[in-house]
């Protein structure tokens, strides 16, 4: 059997990312209006500092307005609410992200749901998960509209196809499997209790791979040609590079590739895409604020 082809997900983000600047190009020009995307950061995990960083790099790259507030791991539930409703005033900005996970002194759902659902560019309120449910027009979280713009790429039409979401977290196993249902999918979505996960993903057209363990979903948990998108980040320890660490996936890459008809890379895949999706989102979500339409 010939080897899976490699979804290349830094490539799709690239085009996105270069259509979303010529939006935002066209915004600022006939509108006067540059979308402007504010980051919160508690404390100082070094991923989510990377992750952060990479989020405002890719903002001004795209021509938008990025501001990033850093807060001390120590600040209190009331310091960070405070700084929500205070960007939730600011009519310059239009995207609100806080980074997850918040100190164990900070409610971290009550900290969502104060943020304004139309600025909710993570998706993550909860009138955007139960529009996003309903059928209505929500901010859809990040993640899971890049494996779909992926899915679409490759598969093109999804109606019918039978998809596994393996993994059950807010942020990408249920939204995911919202977006499936919505494309006419037959969805299961399995998590840690399923009983023979292996025969559960082998039924599967679409494979969605959302548990955070490394390399867990291998060859032979594959149905020949299927499509297989790895949403997992995994840093596992590698003596032959440079660091002593590498990034995988959830997947067991090689093994997969060799039964799949499509497969993303870790790193290079889904990542790329959810920063891709997240500047869509702000501009999507400056254009509702403001009442302009969304320029093609
Ligand atoms: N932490 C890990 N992923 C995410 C994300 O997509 N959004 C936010 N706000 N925090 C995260």
């Amino acid at each position: 059997m010939s080897e899976a082809t490699r979804i290349d997900g830094k490539a799709f983000a690239a085009d996105l990312r270069a259509e979303i600047g010529r939006k935002v190009a066209v915004l600022k020009e006939k509108h006067g209006l540059t979308p402007g995307l504010s980051v919160v950061l508690v404390g100082e995990d070094p991923a989510s500092e990377v992750y952060v960083r990479n989020k405002g790099k890719a903002t001004l790259e795209a021509g938008m307005k990025s501001d990033t507030y850093t807060m001390p791991e120590d600040s209190s539930h009331d310091d960070v609410m405070a700084k929500v409703e205070e960007l939730n005033a600011d009519p310059s900005v239009h995207g609100i992200l806080v980074q997850l996970p918040l100190p164990d002194q900070v409610d971290s759902d009550a900290i969502i749901n104060a943020i304004n659902p139309d600025k909710d560019v993570d998706g993550f309120h909860t009138l955007n998960v139960g529009r996003l449910n309903s059928g209505q027009d929500a901010m859809v979280p990040c993640t899971p509209v890049g494996c779909m713009v992926m899915l679409k790429e490759v598969i093109g039409d999804l109606t019918g196809k039978q998809a596994i979401v393996v993994g059950r977290s807010n942020i990408v196993g249920k939204p995911m499997a919202a977006l499936l249902l919505k494309e006419h999918c037959t969805v299961t979505i399995a998590h840690s209790r399923t009983k023979d996960l292996p025969a559960e993903c082998r039924r599967a057209d679409i494979v969605i791979a959302a548990v955070g363990r490394a390399k867990m979903v291998k060859g032979d948990w594959i149905k020949p040609g299927a499509v297989v998108i790895d949403v997992g980040i995994n840093r596992i320890e590698d003596a032959s590079t440079k660091s002593g660490t590498r990034l995988v996936g959830d997947v067991d890459y090689d093994d997969a590739a060799k039964v799949a008809g499509a497969i993303t890379p870790v790193p290079g895949g889904v990542g790329p895409m959810t920063i891709a999706c997240l500047l869509k989102n702000t501009v999507t979500a400056a254009c509702r604020q403001a009442g302009v339409p969304e320029p093609e």
